[in-house]
């Protein structure tokens, strides 16, 4: 297995190009399932969890075309049994979506129960709940979900919380379905509305994406369309907070600011620059970093997905912040790991105290998820010396070429692989 060895202490410098969204193509790779001619996405970021959608669309028939790294043409039209194998659900949170696209082309799904990163119990009662108000019925056998409907029926649908991938099932399953479906209390994350607007221009009726009440009226059919995804927030926001954790000066290009907004207002909060033009924005950091006080929430507030790198930053900010992250159960998993780097946090269930240090140390460190090994990333480079990164697979889940946007912009990191001496890369 691959690992990261990164030679700490170097501010960022330059200009990076952020990726296609990951979880906007996930959803949007799944929906092509629903079109009844083939489509070519653009802007699609070239990462493990496309592989395995696409791998997923390939075994149950489809034909995928790779036109270059990030664009590529699917045509699902021949996908006769709509089966998802066990060990490519298993791999990824995102193979629910097949689930709800299935659903809604065949009325019919058989799909695992989903995998991806372990960030505590993962239920999907509520996207359960969505398919069973619009007439089908599941039953769970042998860790396998199965739906059946005779027909597909627009209903009221009222999640009991706010959850992604329940609204972009929900959607799926309603798409072509007969007449009108509410959703209510429907997340409004930014990729939601880029699958919006991707199956609308299939001829999708979708109204009201990125607010919390979504109106969907069934059609017959869908086009095939090409269709550029958006680009990725939390790349981009994980990029703004290395540039800052590294004492750099970076341009981020190809994003929608409106979209980090989040993420700039705390950076400013904590004594970074952020300067926002029409598709980029430029991070800096002038003076010391201060303590802050965070709470992760659903769009449009501070995203979870973010939570890691932001409070690695805040190892070595003035004073003590507290860090409270109750969207999932556990995602303070690196803890563990930042601490063996030297910061000084400590965890009560969903808060966590961190205590700034003058600086972190490198070592050796395990990354648990995707956005904890970027957390780990960002650590190794504020690090003196050498970090060394395990189990970077999870990095590699959603982070397009990573080791090389970082040595773009002038860190010393490198991809070594287990049988290389790690001795020979430092
Ligand atoms: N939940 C339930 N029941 C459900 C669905 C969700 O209890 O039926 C709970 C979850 O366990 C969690 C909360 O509701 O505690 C929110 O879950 P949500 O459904 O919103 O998350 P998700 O769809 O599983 C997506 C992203 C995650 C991101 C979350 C929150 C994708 C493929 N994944 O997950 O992304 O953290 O929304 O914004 O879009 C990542 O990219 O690193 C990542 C984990």
């Amino acid at each position: 297995m691959d690992k990261f060895v990164i030679n700490g202490g170097f501010p960022l410098k330059g200009e990076v190009v952020i990726s296609g969204a990951k979880n906007a193509a996930v959803a949007i790779v799944a929906a092509t399932i629903l079109s009844d001619e083939p489509c070519v996405l653009e802007n699609v970021p070239e990462i493990s969890d496309i592989g395995i959608c696409l791998k997923i669309l390939y075994e149950m028939g489809a034909g995928v075309r790779i036109i270059d790294k990030n664009t590529m043409r699917i045509d699902t039209r021949n996908i006769s049994d709509p089966v998802v194998p066990y060990e490519l659900a298993r791999s990824m949170r995102a193979s629910s979506y097949f689930l709800g696209t299935l659903l809604g082309r065949f009325h019919r799904a058989d799909v695992p129960m989903p995998g991806g990163c372990d960030l505590g119990d993962r239920p999907i009662d509520q996207h359960l709940k969505a398919f069973n108000a619009l007439g089908a019925k599941h039953t769970i056998d042998g860790g396998v979900v199965s739906l059946r409907a005779d027909s597909l029926l627009g209903n009221q649908i009222y999640f009991d919380f706010n959850t992604v991938g329940g609204t972009i099932n929900a959607i799926f399953a309603a798409v072509k379905a007969d007449g009108l479906t509410v959703i209510e209390n429907a997340a409004k994350e930014p990729h939601i509305v880029d699958l919006a607007n991707f199956l609308n221009s299939m001829g999708a009726d979708i109204m009201g994406a990125g607010t919390d009440v979504i109106k969907i009226r069934g059609v017959k059919r869908l086009k095939g369309v090409t269709y550029a995804i958006i680009p990725d927030q939390i790349e981009a926001g994980t990029y703004m907070v290395a540039a800052a954790a590294t004492k750099g000066d970076v341009f981020i290009k190809n994003v929608i600011p409106k979209h980090l907004e989040s993420i700039t207002a705390k950076l400013r909060k904590v004594g970074v620059t952020v300067e926002e033009f029409d598709e980029s924005v430029h991070v800096f950091v002038e003076g010391p970093l201060m303590k802050t006080t965070l709470k992760t929430l659903p769009h449009p507030g501070f995203p979870t997905d973010m939570q890691p790198q932001f409070s690695t930053l805040l190892t070595v900010a003035d004073g003590a912040s507290i860090v409270t992250d109750d969207i999932f159960d556990n995602r303070f998993r690196y803890v563990s790991e930042l601490r063996r780097m030297g910061a000084d946090i400590t965890v009560d269930g969903t808060t966590a105290v961190i205590q700034g240090v003058s600086g972190l140390t490198g070592a050796t460190v395990r990354a648990s998820d995707l956005r904890a090994g970027a957390a780990l990333v960002i650590a190794g480079m504020m690090a003196s010396g050498t970090t060394v990164i395990e189990n970077i697979f999870h990095i590699e889940r959603g982070y397009e070429n990573i080791d090389d946007k970082l040595r773009g912009l002038g860190a010393d990191i490198k991809r070594v692989t287990d049988y290389e001496p790690i001795r020979k890369a430092i």
